[in-house]
């Protein structure tokens, strides 16, 4: 009975902080490795994709802002660059850089920024990353589930396993979280998308961009939208 008790203090305790302390913030920021292998991305219309992304995420939940840095490698094809995300009016900036230089397309937003962390389905108890503990939080969202590695001391996500649906081909994403801070940065927009000179290219009127977004927005992301 005693250790019941100290079992359901500990739980409540990690419930408490979860809540308390680590995801009533106002938003993130992190560099992020993400390797996926035949995932299933909402704008691939069910192919999956293998891929590498590396990058930087920077979300505010409050100001409803978003900012994305990535470098994503696949069979055919590397794309590197930049998105920013405006929900109050509703315009997103998509820098590309290539051969050629750095393009800025402003196109209209059509995902939603994210209002807060996704609600955790299931503590599934600690597991040690290498020798350091973490939390294993599940998600589980519109059938995909994820697996969160959450390091309780510091507020941070470390790291997450991500599986397609189990009604799609197996496929899963791995992504780890490097630098990790609790708190949005500001956000503004570069120069390339602020001088009317530069090559700002306007898509708001077209539904088809030639801008390449990151898999990130599609997948790292997917439960924090
Ligand atoms: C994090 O991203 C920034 C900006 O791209 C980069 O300068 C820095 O080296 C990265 N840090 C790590 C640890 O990857
Ligand atoms: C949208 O808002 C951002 C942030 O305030 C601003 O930098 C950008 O110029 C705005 N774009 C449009 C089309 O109003
Ligand atoms: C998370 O839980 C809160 C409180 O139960 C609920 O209001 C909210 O809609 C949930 N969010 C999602 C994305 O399910
Ligand atoms: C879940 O599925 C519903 C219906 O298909 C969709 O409207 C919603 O955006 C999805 N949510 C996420 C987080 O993918």
């Amino acid at each position: 009975m005693k250790f019941l008790t100290i079992a359901l203090l500990v739980l409540l305790s990690v419930s408490a902080s979860l809540a308390g302390n680590c995801f009533e913030t106002t938003g993130y920021r992190t560099n992020f490795t993400a390797t996926g292998f035949n995932a299933i991305l909402p704008s691939t219309n069910g192919v999956p994709l293998s891929f590498f992304e590396a990058g930087t995420i920077n979300v505010d939940f409050v100001q409803q802002q978003m900012a994305v840095t990535f470098d994503i490698l696949t069979a055919d094809s590397q794309v590197l660059g930049q998105l920013y995300a405006f929900a109050a009016n509703k315009t997103m900036y998509v820098v590309n850089i290539d051969a050629n230089g750095a393009t800025c397309t402003q196109l209209p937003l059509n995902v939603p920024i994210p209002t807060a962390f996704p609600n955790v389905t299931a503590d599934l108890g600690p597991v040690n990353i290498g020798k350091f503990q973490t939390e294993v939080l599940e998600i589980i969202e519109n059938g995909s589930r994820q697996q969160v590695l959450y390091d309780l001391q510091n507020c941070a996500i470390v790291s997450s396993y991500m599986i397609n649906d189990p009604s799609q081909a197996p496929g899963v994403t791995t992504v780890n979280f490097l630098n990790f801070e609790n708190a949005p940065a500001p956000i503004s927009l570069p120069s390339i998308c602020t001088n009317p000179s530069m090559s700002v290219r306007s898509n708001r009127h077209t539904q088809k961009s030639t801008a390449k977004t990151p898999k990130s927005i599609q997948q790292l992301l997917r439960p924090y939208f």
